[in-house]
């Protein structure tokens, strides 16, 4: 410790004890959420569930598209046990992929990505996106997964040499008129090259723009790119940029394809600036009520029902993940605690939709895990499970009282995690339920703010203000 920071200690820890006496008297209530244990229900759909959705719609100029939950709507009965263990253990495999792409990137300097032949990898393991929306491509519906850390669009392609069962029929390029394959040696096959993790290159025969997409997982996706009309809701767009997959293998959940959401000019977010001015924002429902979620394009806020006011913080780039997107984490508070840390606001966070759990640098997180089981005290320990290490048997108890957690981010935005993303449940009975946070391996490694934390939640992208909101919000009522 320097001779500085010593003598601002005392001062610091009077401000500490200041703040907590305020804290106590005034907000005492606030800084504790009650959590049923009852609420939570591990349902199975009634009727007859499909993840296509009829239910968006356009106002004020933006369009509302319902996303469902791929556990929800894909029809199979679910062991919730079986299936709340493996998310987990897949979450880790996904973060791994995640930091090691990062890794090869880094090692393969920034100059050569734009002309590698080999193909790039994502560091996606896909069956961490559970989150589907219905998009119109050539005039036919299609259930797609969103992915916010990937940018090409695409769906599964009529003729087809090998592809994965999905429940629509597969779009055939052929019958529609508006499909037009690109050229290979167009500026758009160029914009291929250029946006990471998708190589284009020239069919050894054909003037074709071909991709070729590896996820983390060992899925893929290969074929070609071409322009076809759009339909996003009301709102439509010619021309849209799009992968046509001919050869594709992987746990796409019997979707048709994906949607990339991600930074580059090939997203759809990019590619429909003119209708929606590169602002889409999204509220993850609760995964254990089955309810549905929203992805809305466009920016104008009376669509949203957020009940608190929204706070934006602003993006960071990232030098080695460019089409994902980091935020500034500043600090952490747990029921109106601020946890003291050395090193937030270091790196970016990123912020993203297909990690489940938010990895925290390892001193951050054995800050947080100490402020938590401080409060959250008196429960019987359970044991840890996969990447959670804060365990408990709540099976004996109807609710619990549980300390607020809040992200903060530079520029005083908050995140107020919802009540049901402080706690994973290993166990539906209750008996093993985790803090759902976890450790990275390494302080050097990237922070990730995952899904859970993000549930109940307006999650505002605007790409052309390089900003990001928060606001609390229940899904299902937009
Ligand atoms: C690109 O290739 C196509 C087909 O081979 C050709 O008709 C077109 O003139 C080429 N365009 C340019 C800009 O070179
Ligand atoms: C995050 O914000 C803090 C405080 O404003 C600043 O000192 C730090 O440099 C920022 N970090 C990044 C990665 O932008
Ligand atoms: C959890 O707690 C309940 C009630 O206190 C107890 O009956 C049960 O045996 C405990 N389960 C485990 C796995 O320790």
């Amino acid at each position: 410790m320097t001779v500085d920071a010593m003598t601002r200690l005392p001062l610091l820890l009077s401000l500490l004890f200041l703040y907590l006496g305020t804290a106590n008297e005034v907000n005492c209530y606030e800084e504790k959420r009650v959590l049923s244990l009852q609420t939570f229900q591990w349902k199975q759909q009634s009727g007859a569930p499909s993840c296509l959705s009829r239910k968006s719609r356009s106002e004020n100029g933006v369009t509302i598209l319902e996303m469902k939950h791929r556990d929800y709507c894909s029809g199979k009965i679910i062991d919730w046990n079986k299936k709340l263990q493996k998310r987990l253990i897949l979450d880790d495999f996904h973060v791994q992929a995640l930091q090691s792409r990062r890794k090869t990137k880094a090692s393969a300097g920034v100059a050569e990505v734009s002309e590698a032949q080999i193909p790039l990898t994502s560091g996606i393991a896909l069956e961490t996106l559970n989150y589907i929306v219905t998009i119109e491509l050539g005039g036919r519906n299609m259930p797609v997964i969103v992915d916010t850390g990937s940018d090409l669009t695409w769906v599964q392609c009529q003729p087809c040499k090998s592809c994965y069962n999905q429940k629509e029929p597969l779009f055939d390029s052929s019958t529609s008129p508006t499909y037009q394959s690109v050229f290979c040696n167009s500026s758009a096959c160029e914009t291929l090259h250029f946006a990471s993790w998708n190589s284009g290159n020239c069919g050894s025969n054909q003037p074709t723009c071909n991709y070729v997409v590896n996820y983390g997982d060992g899925s893929y996706t290969r074929g070609e790119l071409a322009s076809e009309h759009l339909s996003l809701g009301t709102a439509a767009m010619n021309n849209f940029l799009f992968g046509c997959g001919r050869n594709n293998k992987g746990l796409f959940g019997g979707t048709s394809g994906l949607m990339g959401l991600g930074r580059s000019d090939l997203s759809v977010i990019s590619q429909s600036s003119a209708l929606f001015g590169g602002v889409f924002s999204y509220c993850l429902p609760s995964t254990d009520a089955g309810a549905s979620g929203s992805l809305v394009m466009g920016g104008d806020s009376s669509v949203f029902r957020n009940s608190t006011p929204i706070s934006y913080t602003k993006m960071v780039p990232n030098s080695q993940l460019s089409n994902f997107y980091f935020l500034n984490l500043t600090g952490i508070s747990i029921g109106g605690v601020d946890v003291q840390a050395p090193n937030f606001g270091e790196d970016g966070i990123l912020l993203d939709s297909g990690t489940v759990i938010t990895r925290l640098a390892p001193s951050v997180y054995k800050a947080v895990k100490a402020e938590f089981l401080k409060q959250f005290s008196g429960f019987p320990p359970a044991p840890a499970f996969s990447i959670l290490d804060t365990c408990f048997n709540l099976s004996g108890y109807e609710e619990v009282n549980i300390p607020n957690i809040k992200l903060q981010f530079e520029g005083n935005a908050d995140l107020n995690v919802d009540v049901t993303g402080i706690f994973y449940f290993v166990k539906t009975d209750a008996s093993q339920v985790c803090l759902a946070l976890a450790s990275l391996s390494y302080e050097d490694e990237i922070g990730i703010i995952g899904n859970y934390q993000q549930k109940n939640q307006r999650v505002i992208y605007d790409t052309k203000q390089s900003t990001l909101g928060f606001a609390g919000e229940t899904c299902g009522s937009t």
